[in-house]
C-alpha cells in the first residue's frame, strides 16, 4: 500500500473533482492593487505556490463590501471591475490543472483602516482588538450584506473558481455575530448562540439561492474561539447540522479569533503538526460533508494519519506552502528529507501582515518577491566571496551559486549557521538546526566552497580575487559596562546556549530580550529552579501579542522565574547583584551565577578594513545592524540577485 495513500484518494466535492486531499488554505498576502484588484504579485504568488501539486488551493480573502476590506493591498470582490482580475488568478491555477476557490468575507470591526475612515460596521457598538468603536449594523445593512455575499459568489463562479469559500472563522464579521463577545443584539440576530447563527444561515442561503446547487460552497470556522468566555466546540457541535442545512458542502475547521491567547491562529511552533486534528474529528462524527483539518501540519506523513485516523477528509498545509512549496512532490517521491519545514516563526507572515506589508518568508526569500526572483544570473559570472556562514551568508552563497557565480564561503568558527545554531538550542527550536543544515546542504550541491576556521583577513581576500565580496559576519555578544562585569561566574547567554556553561540555581540573567528570555526557558529546560530576568526597559520587548513570546512568558512564569522590568543592574558582586528601580536601590542575594544577554553588537570592522584597501564589498544581516533571521535571509538573497 502506498506510504500516502490515504492523501492520494481522490474525493469529489459537489461538483468539484480532486485527485488528492492536500488543500493550500487561505494566506492573505496584502500583494494586491491598492484600489484591490489581483496585481502581476498576486498573480505570480498564486502560480508558484499551486505548483505544490496540492488537489485544492484556496485564494486569500475578499471582501464581499467596500467597507467589508480590511485595507488597501487586500482584494476585493465587491464589484464587477475585479471579475477580470480574479480569472486571472483562476487561470494560474487551472493552467496547472489544479482546482480553485475563492475565500469571501467582510472584516466587520477588525479593521484598523475602515475604524479610521469611521466606516467599520458590526453586529454591535463593540470594540474589538483595534480598542475602536465600530457602528452598530441595523437591518438595513444586514440585509445589503447578505446580499453583498450573494452577489460575490456570482462574481466568483463568473471568474471561473471551481467554488467559494465563506469566511467564519478568525473573529470576522460572520464570526462577530456567531460570538457572544462581539454580539449584544437583541433582535433576531443576537441571543443564544442558535440565536446569533441566524446571520450566517442567512448568508449561506443567499450564497446559495445566488450560485445555483451545482456550485461548491465551503465554510471555514472557527470550532473553537479559544478566548475567555468565547464559544466552545460543544456550542458549535450544536449548529453544525444547522450549517450544512443551509447549504455548505464542505467545513474547513479552524480556530480562534483576533486577539485569542498566543495568537493561535497561526500557530507557532511550540504546537505540534495536527495538534488541533480532534476539532475537525468532532465535527466531522455530526456531518457526512468533507471536512479540512488545518494547524502546523510540515510534513506529508502527519496528514496521513489524520486522514487515516478518520479525523479528516483533507488536510490544508498554510505557512508550509510558504516556507516550501515542494513538500508534496518531495514526499510523493520519496525525498521528504529535502524539504525544508516552516519554522512556524511568523516573522515573514503574518507579522508582517499586522504591519500592513506584504507576506515574506523569514526563510525562504522567494515568497512574496516571485517577480523580483531571478532564474539566472544578470550579467557574467562572477567569483564571489562570502565571510560570514550564519543565515545571510549562507543564503547569498546559495542563491550566488545557484545563479552560478562562483562561491567561496569563509567562516571564521568551526561552525556553519551563526546565532542560528544557538536559537536552535532552546526549547521548541529544533527545527531551526534542520534549516541550516539543509540551506548547508543546498549550498555544498550548488558547488559553495565552504572553509571553516578561515578568518577573512585583507591577506585572504585579497589571494581570493573576488569580484564581489559579501560581508556576513553577524554579531557579537554586547557586554555592559557594569562594575563587577568581569567576575569569574559572569557568563555570556552564547556560551549557556553552546552547552558551554555549568548551570546552577540563584541565576540572574541581564536582558530580557528574546536571548535572554530564550536562555531563561533553556535554564527551565534544564531543570534549574531559582532564575531572575532583569530588564531595563519598562515593557518586556518579548512582546505577548507575539504567539511565541506569550508561551514564553507563560512558561517562566509557571516555573517561578521572575522577570524585573524596568530595572537596572548597578553592580556585581561574588555573591550577589545590585539593581535600581524607580530610584531605589535592592541587592539581590545569593547569586551564583550571572548570565549576560544584554543585546549585540555589529561585526563590521572588516568593512573599514576593506574600504582603506579601495576593496569594495556589500554589507549584509546582523554585521550591518542586528535584527532578524528574516532580515538577514533577504538581505543574503538580494545581495546574490543583484550580481551583474
Ligand atoms: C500570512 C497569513 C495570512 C492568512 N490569511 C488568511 C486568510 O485570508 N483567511 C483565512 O481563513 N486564514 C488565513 N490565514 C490562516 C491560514 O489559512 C491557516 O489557517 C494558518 O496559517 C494555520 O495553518 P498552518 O499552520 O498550516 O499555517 C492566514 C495565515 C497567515 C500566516
Ligand atoms: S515566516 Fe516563519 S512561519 Fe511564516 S512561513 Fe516562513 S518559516 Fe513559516
Amino acid at each position: 500500500m502506498n506510504r500516502y495513500a490515504h492523501i492520494l484518494k481522490p474525493v469529489r466535492i459537489k461538483s468539484m473533482d480532486l485527485d488528492n486531499r492536500v488543500v493550500m488554505p487561505p494566506i492573505t498576502t496584502m500583494m494586491a492593487n491598492r484600489d484591490n484588484s489581483v496585481s502581476e504579485a498576486n498573480l505570480a504568488y498564486l502560480k508558484r505556490v499551486a505548483a505544490s501539486g496540492a488537489g485544492l488551493i484556496f485564494t486569500e480573502v475578499a471582501a464581499v463590501h467596500p467597507d467589508g476590506i480590511e485595507g488597501p493591498g487586500m482584494l476585493g470582490i465587491y464589484d464587477d471591475r475585479f471579475i477580470s482580475g480574479l480569472s486571472k488568478l483562476v487561470s494560474e491555477v487551472h493552467k496547472q490543472d489544479r482546482k480553485v476557490m475563492v475565500q469571501i468575507y467582510h472584516v466587520g470591526r477588525e479593521s484598523k483602516y475602515q475604524l479610521e475612515h469611521g466606516r467599520a460596521v458590526a453586529p454591535s457598538a463593540v470594540a474589538g482588538i483595534f480598542k475602536m468603536i465600530p457602528r452598530e449594523m441595523d437591518q438595513d445593512d444586514i440585509g445589503e450584506v447578505i446580499l453583498c455575499f450573494g452577489q460575490a459568489a456570482v462574481r466568483a463562479r463568473a471568474a471561473g473558481f471551481d467554488g467559494v469559500e465563506l469566511h467564519a472563522a478568525h473573529g470576522y464579521l460572520l464570526m462577530q455575530f456567531l460570538s457572544g463577545l462581539s454580539n449584544y443584539r437583541l433582535d433576531k440576530y443576537g441571543g443564544n448562540f442558535i440565536e446569533r447563527s441566524r446571520f450566517i444561515l442567512e448568508v449561506i442561503r443567499e450564497v446559495r439561492k445566488q450560485v445555483g446547487q451545482d456550485f461548491p460552497i465551503s465554510l471555514r470556522i472557527s470550532a473553537e474561539e479559544y478566548a475567555v468566555g468565547g464559544y466552545t466546540i460543544e456550542d458549535m457541535l450544536e449548529i453544525i447540522h444547522l450549517l450544512v442545512e443551509a447549504g455548505i458542502d464542505m467545513i474547513h475547521t479552524s480556530f480562534g479569533t483576533q486577539g485569542s491567547p498566543g495568537g493561535i491562529v497561526c500557530p507557532t511552533i511550540e504546537y505540534q503538526p495536527g495538534f488541533n486534528a480532534q476539532l475537525a474529528a468532532r465535527i466531522k462524527s455530526v456531518v457526512d460533508i468533507p471536512v479540512i483539518a488545518v494547524g502546523r501540519y510540515t510534513n506529508l506523513l502527519d496528514a496521513e494519519k489524520t486522514l487515516a485516523r478518520g479525523d479528516a477528509d483533507l488536510v490544508a498545509f498554510g505557512r508550509q506552502h510558504l516556507a516550501d512549496p515542494n513538500f508534496f512532490r518531495n514526499a510523493l517521491q520519496g525525498k521528504e528529507d529535502a524539504t525544508v519545514e516552516c519554522l512556524a516563526c511568523n516573522q515573514g507572515c503574518i507579522e508582517r501582515l499586522y504591519k500592513g506589508k506584504g507576506i515574506r518568508c523569514a526563510i525562504n526569500p522567494v515568497t512574496g518577491q516571485e517577480l523580483i526572483y531571478p532564474e539566472r544570473a544578470k550579467g557574467k559570472l562572477r567569483k564571489v566571496l562570502v565571510v560570514g556562514a550564519g543565515p545571510a551568508g549562507l543564503t547569498a552563497a546559495f542563491q550566488a551559486a545557484r545563479l552560478g557565480h562562483q562561491v567561496v564561503l569563509a567562516e571564521e568558527t568551526a561552525n556553519i549557521g551563526g546565532q542560528v545554531t544557538l536559537a536552535a538550542r532552546v526549547p521548541f527550536k529544533d527545527a531551526y538546526g534542520r534549516w541550516i543544515k539543509k540551506l548547508t546542504e543546498s549550498a555544498v550541491r550548488e558547488g559553495v566552497d565552504i572553509k571553516l576556521g578561515q578568518a577573512a583577513d585583507l591577506d585572504f581576500i585579497r589571494d581570493q580575487a573576488a569580484d564581489v565580496v559579501i560581508i556576513a559576519a553577524g554579531a557579537r555578544n554586547l557586554r555592559p559596562a557594569i562594575p563587577g562585569v568581569d567576575h569569574p561566574h559572569v557568563i555570556e547567554a552564547w556560551q549557556v546556549l553552546q552547552g558551554k556553561a555549568e548551570l546552577t540555581d540563584y541565576t540572574v540573567i541581564i536582558g530580557g530580550g528574546l536571548v535572554g528570555m530564550e536562555t531563561a526557558d533553556y535554564l527551565r529546560a534544564h531543570g534549574i529552579f531559582e532564575v531572575m530576568v532583569i530588564e531595563a526597559r519598562p515593557r518586556s520587548p518579548v512582546k505577548i501579542s507575539n504567539g511565541h513570546g506569550y508561551m514564553l512568558h507563560q512558561r517562566l512564569e509557571e516555573a517561578g522565574y521572575r522577570v524585573c522590568l524596568d530595572t537596572r543592574v548597578i553592580r556585581i558582586d561574588s555573591d550577589m547583584v545590585i539593581v535600581e528601580k524607580s530610584g531605589r536601590e535592592k541587592i539581590l542575594s545569593p547569586v551564583k551565577q550571572v548570565i549576560i544577554a544584554a543585546g549585540s553588537s555589529s561585526c563590521n570592522a572588516l568593512g573599514n578594513v576593506l574600504e582603506q584597501a579601495n576593496i569594495s564589498y556589500h554589507l549584509i544581516g546582523d554585521a550591518l545592524r542586528p535584527r532578524s533571521i528574516l532580515k538577514a535571509v533577504e538581505e543574503g538573497a538580494h545581495a546574490a540577485w543583484s550580481i551583474q
